[in-house]
């Protein structure tokens, strides 16, 4: 997160700028609709089609299909990320700190047996395999907005369920007031797990109730496949009203405590990463603006950065959560 590259700096054309041919046709379509005066639902369906269009599985991984999601603001209406740049562009430091790192590297990661353990304040501490979790509860579609703090964003259909389905079985005790997420850490198959860059495991945090918010999503899949190694698979958490950081990778643990979590990024610069992280483009990272971002395939030298959104978005469905709090104090 604190390293920057070439692509960040604008200086490597990324190969999605070439605008594949489906959908350039459609902004053909929707111009002449434009014209005709249509333009209104048309937009918005055509918008969704080519969303869809492009969530068609990549045909690398075995495919995970999930039902259109019913959880509201599950659906954003934008163009996807192609699926080359969200599995090959991003942060996962036990396999390096580049952000190709991990697609290079996360081959070796053992995704089988894999287990997660539920503990502390519940009723019922288990075990789950990751088979048991799979069936746990029907798989979703969601298509979610996602805000890096380093300022870059992308669009991308998970496949999972509420994290809130895993909560409720578990049953938390009235005094469980904050959700820890502990992630693999294992040398033999994770080569940057060792390096002094981050204290391991990758540790992430969320309060009770950010954690049982329906956006709040358990992830096995993304693009109709299994995750990839590199974006957390088998399973990992998606945040999307809060920086990419607070997404857990490959999770291993989850704990319920009366206490707040002390999390990755927080022990490695408490003044830069706070516990909530929420998106806020009114609030600075300290060392750069938080108001705008470069969507990840619209990073041109002439694309223009999109305005940063309040909660990235989804300020309807989660604003309460925060009602009474300075975001700025608590960041
Ligand atoms: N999880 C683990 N275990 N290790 C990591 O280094 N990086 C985080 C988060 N989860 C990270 C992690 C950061 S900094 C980001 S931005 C997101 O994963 C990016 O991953 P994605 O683009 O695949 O969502």
């Amino acid at each position: 997160m604190l390293i920057r590259n070439d692509r960040d700096g604008f200086l490597l054309p990324a190969s999605s700028e070439i605008t594949p041919q489906h959908i350039y046709q459609g902004r053909r379509e929707l111009i002449r609709l434009m014209a005709t005066g249509v333009a209104g639902a048309a937009m918005a369906s055509l918008a969704l089609r080519d969303a869809r269009a492009q969530a068609a599985r990549p045909g690398k991984l075995a495919a995970l299909a999930g039902t259109r999601s019913a959880v509201a603001g599950a659906v954003v209406i934008d163009k996807l990320t192609d699926y080359k740049d969200a599995s090959t562009y991003n942060n996962f430091y036990e396999f390096g700190t580049d952000k190709a790192d991990p697609a290079r590297n996360a081959h070796s990661l053992k995704t089988t047996p894999w287990t997660v353990e539920v503990e502390g304040l519940v009723k019922k501490p288990a075990r789950y395999t990751l088979e048991d979790l799979l069936k746990l509860s029907p798989q979703e579609e969601r298509i979610y907005r996602l805000r890096c703090v380093e300022g870059w964003s992308m669009v991308i259909p998970w496949v999972g369920y509420s994290m809130a389905e895993l909560i409720r079985k578990v049953e938390p005790l009235g005094s469980a007031k904050y959700v820890e997420f502990i992630t693999q850490a294992d040398p033999k198959t994770m080569p940057f797990v060792g390096s002094r860059v981050l204290e391991w495991p990758y540790v992430e945090g969320l309060r009770l109730d950010e954690a049982m918010h329906p956006l709040t999503l358990l992830a096995f899949g993304m693009y109709g496949e299994v995750l990839p190694n590199q974006n957390g698979a088998p399973v990992r958490l998606v945040v999307p009203w809060k920086y990419g950081f607070k997404s857990g990778k490959s999770l291993v643990k989850i704990r319920f405590t009366d206490t707040e979590p002390r999390t990755a990024w927080n022990k490695a610069a408490a003044q830069e990463y706070g516990f909530y992280s929420n998106v806020n483009p009114n609030v600075d990272h300290p060392r750069w603006s938080q108001a705008t971002e470069r969507r990840i395939g619209e990073d041109g030298l002439f694309a223009k950065k999109r305005k940063t959104l309040m909660f990235n978005g989804y300020e309807a469905q989660v604003g309460q959560l925060y009602a009474g709090m300075d975001l700025k104090k608590f960041y």
